[in-house]
């Protein structure tokens, strides 16, 4: 991998090829986070200030406490991740930030702390698309390269992408309506779980059975998807119980499985399509048990499946770093502003 970028005062060429260590911050939603990766696979810090108890309360994310809450986090998060790598910020290669999509207030917080980094250690600056980031996820600690098939799958987005190369991605089909962590955590508001109700419903499934209740499955185009039909029909389901001995596990198992069986389809329909031996999943969904258990079943027909680990599946700072390190499509211009939308 041999790519020159150029410090911001000075226009020194760094290039990125070995013992290339990149600084990266990430604060799109409600976590602030901080990493160091070398090389765009070794991570040599990892630091994340999760908000999950503080919008528990309230049942979701309010965007004006997240930017509130990244403000107080940020300065301890990047000294911690230097802590950590025990590297001195001259030793950094480059600075990255999450550009968007994203709330645009929490944003602001963690590209500012990026670009300041950068400009004050005469540093490359590298803005990074978050979604792009979720699928570099993958490249932490192994050696896949391009090309494959990503389902990408988050509190925002559902899409299936071709990766042609490191830098060139077609969104080859998305969701119409909801997002799979949308409705996991709405159907998961409907049955009384806390926010964010997509771990939690994940692991009551576990105790339920799949079958037990036979939940619609959209019917879209192609490689398309839509969910809020399917968010309805757990409405009907739940107060057809009229609030008497709601079987939850059963609920959660049933809905997990239309959901992973949905994207299943879908993901195999588009790799077979494709040519490609390779697929992967990433995004703070693909934390899911069921989802993983699935797309992974493809290993017996041959294909390499990868999924990142746990921790880098939901938003972190190191698939920001990695991104800003394979990913050429990136936003260098230090006057780059935030965008809330993909
Ligand atoms: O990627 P992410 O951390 O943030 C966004 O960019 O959206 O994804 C967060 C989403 C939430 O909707 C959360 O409920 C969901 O990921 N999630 C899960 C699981 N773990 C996190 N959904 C289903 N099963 C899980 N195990
Ligand atoms: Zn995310």
């Amino acid at each position: 991998m041999k790519m020159t970028k150029y410090t911001l005062f000075t226009k020194t060429p760094i290039v990125f090829d070995s013992d290339c260590y990149i600084m990266a911050i990430e604060s799109s939603c409600d976590e602030t986070a901080c990493a160091i990766v070398k090389n765009g696979r070794d991570v040599i810090a990892n630091v994340v200030a999760s908000q999950i108890k503080t919008h528990a309360k309230f049942g979701g994310v309010i965007p004006e406490i997240a930017a509130r809450e990244h403000l107080e986090a940020i300065n301890a998060v990047i000294d911690e991740a230097f802590k950590q790598s025990g590297l001195a910020p001259e030793k950094i290669s480059a600075f990255a930030g999450t550009v968007g999509p994203g709330l645009v207030g929490c944003l602001l917080v963690g590209l500012n702390a990026a670009k300041t980094l950068a400009l004050v250690y005469d540093k490359p600056f590298i803005g990074v698309n978050h979604l792009n980031a979720h699928l570099c996820g993958n490249y932490i600690d192994t050696d896949l390269e391009p090309p494959y098939i990503a389902l990408l799958v988050s509190g925002g987005h559902t899409q299936i992408i071709d990766v042609k190369s490191f830098s060139e991605q077609t969104i080859i089909g998305e969701t119409i309506d909801d997002a799979v962590g949308e409705a996991y955590d709405k159907v998961a508001r409907l049955i009384g779980l806390p926010y964010p109700g997509g771990p939690v419903l994940d692991k009551l499934a576990k105790d339920g059975n799949p079958y037990a209740f036979k939940l619609p499955e959209a019917k879209v185009d192609g490689y398309n998807f839509s969910f809020s039909g399917l968010k309805t029909a757990v409405l009907r389901l739940v107060k057809s119980f009229d609030g008497k001995d709601l079987p939850v596990n059963d609920i959660c198992a049933s809905f997990q499985e239309c959901v992973s069986s949905t994207l299943f389809k879908k993901v195999k329909k588009a790799l077979e399509a494709s040519g490609y031996r390779q697929v992967v999943i990433a995004g703070g969904v693909a934390a899911n048990s069921e989802i993983r258990r699935k797309i992974f079943e493809l290993e017996k027909d041959g294909y390499r499946v990868n999924a990142p680990l746990m921790k880098y599946c939901t938003d972190n700072a190191a698939m920001v770093a990695s991104c800003a390190y394979f990913n050429t499509n990136t936003f260098d211009d230090v006057d780059v502003e935030v965008f809330s939308r993909a």
